[in-house]
């Protein structure tokens, strides 16, 4: 192929790629136990479960452009709509955000916010109310790494700690990667933002301000308008300065020790109701406790011990189904990412 440059099969792999899967946060990992995402196969459900990632019209695996900046689709990618669960953490611990996989032309920053949302909760949250803040942030790390290389040599997956510093409550955390691979012209950064539900809970006290999703970026910021195939000294990661208190840390990924279940009621504390129940389940699997500690807090006036029939009835039986379950699907994962490279 004579007539082809080196960039312009560049680009023909380049649109290849994005055939394949890489658009979407198929699930979370915090201390071992798996949370799913809003994964592709949730689109053709008549009635999908509850999950701790937000829905969004993303199944052509596409982006948010510069031209969209101001649009809601920043937010959390497009037509995107409130996850109906979410996932309880403690400041300071970390998250393990798996993607399903991620083409290794798309390089760029990857970016962490939180957004409060308020004693609601963010089920119900308005998106175009959030305003978010960064937590974390990698760009270019040796001028010729980025942190979407990293996510790749991670196994596809991103670990953020939240700051152990900010205050417990309901909070939207907002991981994106943009791929610079077009970003020498003008619009053709594209950005890739994925939502998920998270309660924090601990002793934190700081409540750092945040901007609107639409006022995050602009189409000619410097770390978005710019040419990845020149010799870079510098990047400037795009958004808001990370907010003091925000914990860098070394990529990992986390063993899934268990299956949870997203959250769906805003509870008193569901952690506070975790913690007593697992603790005192007799002697069981982790597995076990953590599925029914999460069952348990859907269900705000009963202690574990009174628990609902129907949860109490799960035998260990079929919550080891469940977790065989979630094994199998890591494992057509794992295989997916094997084929589409
Ligand atoms: C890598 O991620 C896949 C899910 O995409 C998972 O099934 C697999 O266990 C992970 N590998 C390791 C070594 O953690």
């Amino acid at each position: 192929m004579p007539s082809f440059t080196s960039k312009s099969l560049l680009a023909v792999l380049a649109g290849a790629a994005s055939v394949a899967a890489h658009g979407h946060v198929s699930n979370i990992v915090i201390n071992g136990e798996y949370y799913r995402g809003f994964d592709s196969s949730l689109n053709y459900m008549a009635n999908p479960p509850a999950v701790v990632g937000w829905k969004a019209n993303n199944q052509d695996n596409g982006f948010v452009g510069p031209d969209a900046f101001s649009s809601a689709d920043i937010i959390c990618h497009k037509d995107a709509t409130n996850a109906k669960g979410h996932a309880v953490v403690k400041a300071g611990d970390k998250i393990s955000i798996q993607w399903e996989t991620w083409p290794e032309s798309h390089k760029g920053p990857v970016i962490d916010y939180l957004a409060n949302c308020g004693t609601s909760g963010c089920e119900t949250v308005d998106k175009t109310s959030l305003e978010f803040f960064k937590i974390d942030e990698v760009g270019l790390v040796d001028g010729q790494t980025w942190g979407s290389d990293q996510l790749i040599a991670n196994n596809n997956s991103w670990l953020v700690e939240i700051p152990p510093t900010i205050a417990p409550g309901f909070y939207v955390l907002r991981h994106e990667i943009i791929a610079l691979h077009s970003a020498g012209q003008e619009n053709g950064a594209q950005n890739y933002p994925q939502c998920i539900n998270i309660q924090v809970t601990g002793s934190g006290t700081e409540k750092p301000a945040g901007v609107k999703g639409t006022a995050l970026y602009k189409a000619d910021d410097a770390g978005i308008l710019v040419n990845i195939y020149q010799t870079l000294s510098s990047y400037s990661i795009p958004g808001p300065a990370l907010i003091e208190g925000a914990v860098s840390v070394v990529q990992s990924h986390s063993a899934v020790t268990a299956t949870a279940t997203a959250i769906t009621s805003l509870g008193d504390a569901p952690a506070a109701t975790a913690a007593p129940a697992a603790t005192t389940a007799p002697a069981a699997a982790p597995a076990v406790t953590t599925t029914a500690a999460a069952a348990a807090t859907t269900k705000p006036a009963t202690t574990a011990a009174a628990a609902q029939p129907t949860t109490s009835a799960k035998s260990g039986c079929q919550k080891r189904r469940a977790a065989r379950r979630a094994a199998a699907l890591a494992r057509r994962h794992a295989r997916d990412v094997a084929f589409l490279d």
